[in-house]
């Protein structure tokens, strides 16, 4: 009989050096070199212009980590490398490995975080047009996208004729790039700080829609979201910075914004009620405590009452094959 052994403690205790390695191989961008272009390591140190002792160990960390594969002296790409780490793909999570591996000094400081109970990052997320915003939209836009599309194929979106949708907190545009692509007549509006929308309107002029899509400059907390106006409300990735109190207030604006029959959509990390869920989803509950003063990762039921004290009739959970969750309240 084999007792446990060391491996899966020894894995997470080098975690940052996984997370450190990709990041790095990211930023001196390797993957985009070797892409359909097996080479040694001596030609990835030329291409990428980074020293041949460098590529030689970001090489050797990227094989263990089953992201390159060596053959005959040659490294090339993975399937999860070429999809997902060369520059240029929608699904690029590559910019997402670097604001990471930027954001590991905060992490260092989890223990003081713990300990306080207060943030320990310097930009918590309620500075106003916090930097940390502008590296991280485009980053997780990735993220969002297959995500975005889902709830598109839900709701009817390519059919459903001229509507409209406020998406508070839009951050990159990747919602309303994804729902104005589907449906030609349909009009999308982004609430955010303005030098995220900026960035938003830079993003959604690569997908050709930019015609279609406004932007309101401001906080979400003090902005009317006005009144029966949207078909749809999209909150992404937003309610896990807030506290409770903030994210009923906010959903009762949203119920208010809406037209008879509208719907909000949720995305988020969502535990189920008694706390389990998908392991990025519950690892988040720290990344809220480093970075915000009332974050936090939700439950299933706290979304439902929220959504209920709120005005909202009916509320629909759905799982998504990331480890975020969609919330159709209407
Ligand atoms: C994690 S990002 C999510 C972006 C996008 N919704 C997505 O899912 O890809 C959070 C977004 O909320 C915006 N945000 C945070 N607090 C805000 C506030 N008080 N007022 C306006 N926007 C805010 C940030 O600028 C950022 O764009």
């Amino acid at each position: 009989m084999t007792g446990p052994t060391p491996e899966k403690v020894m894995q997470i205790i080098t975690g940052g050096w996984a997370s450190s390695i990709l990041g790095a191989a990211a930023r001196h961008g390797i993957f985009t070199a070797l892409e359909g272009n097996p080479a040694t390591a001596e030609n990835v140190a030329k291409k990428t212009g980074i020293s041949s002792r460098g590529a030689q160990a970001l090489l050797d960390g990227l094989t263990g980590l089953g992201l390159l594969i060596l053959s005959e002296g040659r490294y090339q790409n993975s399937p999860d490398a070429s999809l997902f780490l060369v520059k240029g793909k929608p699904s690029y999570l590559g910019a997402m490995a670097e604001v990471f591996l930027e954001d590991l000094g905060t992490w260092q400081k989890l223990p003081d975080a713990a300990k306080t109970g207060l943030p320990s990052a310097p930009y918590s997320a309620d500075v106003a047009d916090n930097p940390f915003w502008h590296a991280l939209v485009p980053a997780i836009a990735a993220l969002s996208f297959p995500v975005a599309q889902m709830a598109a194929e839900r709701l009817g979106i390519a059919k459903a004729g001229e509507v409209s949708w406020l998406d508070v907190g839009g951050g990159s545009g990747v919602w309303s790039a994804v729902w104005l692509g589907a449906n030609k007549g349909a009009n999308g509006t982004q609430l955010d700080w303005p030098n995220v929308n900026k960035i938003g309107r830079g993003f959604v002029t690569n997908f050709g829609v930019v015609d279609r899509f406004q932007t309101i400059d401001g906080d979400f907390h003090t902005t009317d979201f006005g009144s029966a106006k949207y078909d749809f409300g999209i909150y992404a990735h937003i309610a896990h910075q807030e506290a409770p109190a903030d994210n009923l207030a906010t959903f009762l604006k949203f119920r208010k914004a809406l037209k008879p029959g509208g719907t909000l959509v949720v995305n988020d990390f969502i535990l189920t009620n008694d706390r389990t869920g998908h392991p990025f989803a519950m690892m988040f509950a720290a990344q809220m405590l480093v970075v915000t003063k009332n974050g936090f990762t939700y439950r299933q039921s706290d979304y439902r009452e929220w959504l209920g004290e709120a005005g909202f009739k009916s509320v629909d959970i759905v799982p998504t094959p990331t480890p975020s969750t969609l919330v159709f309240a209407s």
